[in-house]
């Protein structure tokens, strides 16, 4: 199958077991694991007995591991595009005041949107670059980011320009629109009237190859039901998929919504109801978790795991990497933080960084070792996979590739 003088794979790496995730149940162990690329597709994976031929004639770089390798990590739900911090509101919520009261007095997501606003899209690259980087050191190697700390065209531009301009990292990013996020100050009493602009500047940024799938904040605090379908119904004319921060903090029933419009995903999910996981289930709607923003908030309410587990629904993990509820810039940690609040075994937890994750953002090509599948994966220093869920903090990535490509 090849020439000796001509190896027809780019690298091969061998010596470390394999969690290839490719089987509905366990790690799809393989010890004595090698995987082989070419470009940037995997084009072996299986154990050495099973190799045809020697690894030096078969690929033109063979890499000595150990520990494990585990496909790369999606961060399939990150605000990692902003400018400043919110440690202040940090200390507030220590002292008493609750994320709505925050909200509603005009900080929270407002007081990023002040920030992000002033800088220029130079200064909001250099800010973010940091975050993108310590994702991708402990594992990343799909990054979804979402713009909503704009609100205008501009700056909701400036955001997705800076998100897709993070690809220099070697990793893939997906960019999702988040116009309703938020109400601007100059849209106060009038979130109907934002939600047309905010529909109008949608096939704008698109057309400049800007948004992979569209998001809104269904709150409360955010935007109601109807204001919610009205964005899902002006995707869905582009053609693009939604997802939505449904059901974090009440429940507008927006799991549900996002099922209706077969969304990607619905994220948060605190208080969604049985019903409304089975209507996820019937449409193929991911759960994306995010242990990050309920450990920050001190929540309490759990997602409804059994109900999940029950009807079928994938759980995703991400890292909801944002300057407000959620400062976390590891998603390895929110697999930690996922086994300890919610109680998911190591194994939900790898896939719902991995393979769910995937899913959550349209994705069938990666999240699992398989042939033809992008050849994005981690070599770990742990002797099992488990250990990624249990260490708190400390480097365990030993080497990170992308598209087939070493990033770590
Ligand atoms: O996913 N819930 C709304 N959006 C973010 C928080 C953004 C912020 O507070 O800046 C979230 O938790
Ligand atoms: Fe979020």
């Amino acid at each position: 199958m090849t020439s000796s003088t001509h190896p027809a794979w780019d690298g091969l790496i061998l010596g470390a077991s394999l969690a290839t995730l490719d089987a509905p149940q366990g790690y799809g162990e393989i010890r004595d694991g090698v995987l082989a690329w070419k470009d940037d597709r995997l084009t072996f994976v299986g154990s050495r007995a099973d190799l045809p031929g020697t690894p030096q004639k078969l690929a033109r770089e063979v890499i000595e591991a150990h520990g494990w390798i585990t496909p790369g990590l999606v961060d399939c739900h990150t605000h990692l595009v902003f400018a400043g911090d919110r440690a202040r509101e940090f200390e507030m919520r220590l002292g008493g005041a609750s994320y709505e009261e925050i909200a509603r007095a005009g900080g929270g997501i407002l007081s990023t949107v002040r920030a992000t606003r002033a800088a220029d899209e130079g200064e909001l690259l250099r800010q973010s670059l940091p975050r993108a980087h310590a994702l991708i050191a402990d594992g990343v190697t799909t990054l979804e980011i979402k713009s909503g700390y704009g609100l205008d065209f501009d700056n909701e531009r400036k955001m997705l320009r800076v998100a897709r301009r993070l690809e220099q990292l070697g990793i893939s990013v997906r960019t999702t629109y988040l116009a309703a996020h938020a109400l601007p100050p100059e849209f106060a009493g009038r979130s109907d009237e934002y939600i047309d602009a905010a529909i109008e500047w949608l096939p704008r940024l698109h057309v400049e190859g800007l948004v992979d799938a569209v998001d809104a904040f269904c709150e409360g605090i955010g935007f109601s039901p109807a204001q919610t379908r009205r964005m899902f119904e002006a995707a869905r004319a582009l053609g693009l998929p939604v997802k939505l921060h449904a059901d974090q903090l009440s429940d507008l029933g927006g799991a549900a919504l996002a099922a209706a419009f077969d969304g990607l995903s619905a994220d948060h999910v605190e208080y969604t109801s049985e019903d409304s996981a089975r209507a996820m289930a019937e449409h193929g709607t991911v759960a994306v978790l995010l242990p990050g923003a309920f450990h920050v908030l001190r929540e309490t309410r759990l997602p409804p795991l059994d109900a999940f587990r029950q009807h079928g629904v994938p759980m995703a993990l991400a890292t909801d990497c944002n300057p407000g509820t959620s400062p976390l810039q590891s998603l390895r940690q929110a697999m930690q933080l996922a086994c300890t609040h919610f109680r998911l075994t190591p194994e939900e937890a790898l896939r719902g960084a991995t393979v769910h994750a995937a899913r959550a953002l349209g994705l069938e090509d990666r999240g699992v070792l398989r042939v033809g599948a992008r050849a994005d994966f981690v070599q770990w220093h742990i002797g099992h996979p488990a250990e990624l869920c249990y260490w708190l903090g400390g480097r365990l990535a030993h080497a990170v590739h992308a598209g087939g490509h070493r990033v770590v």
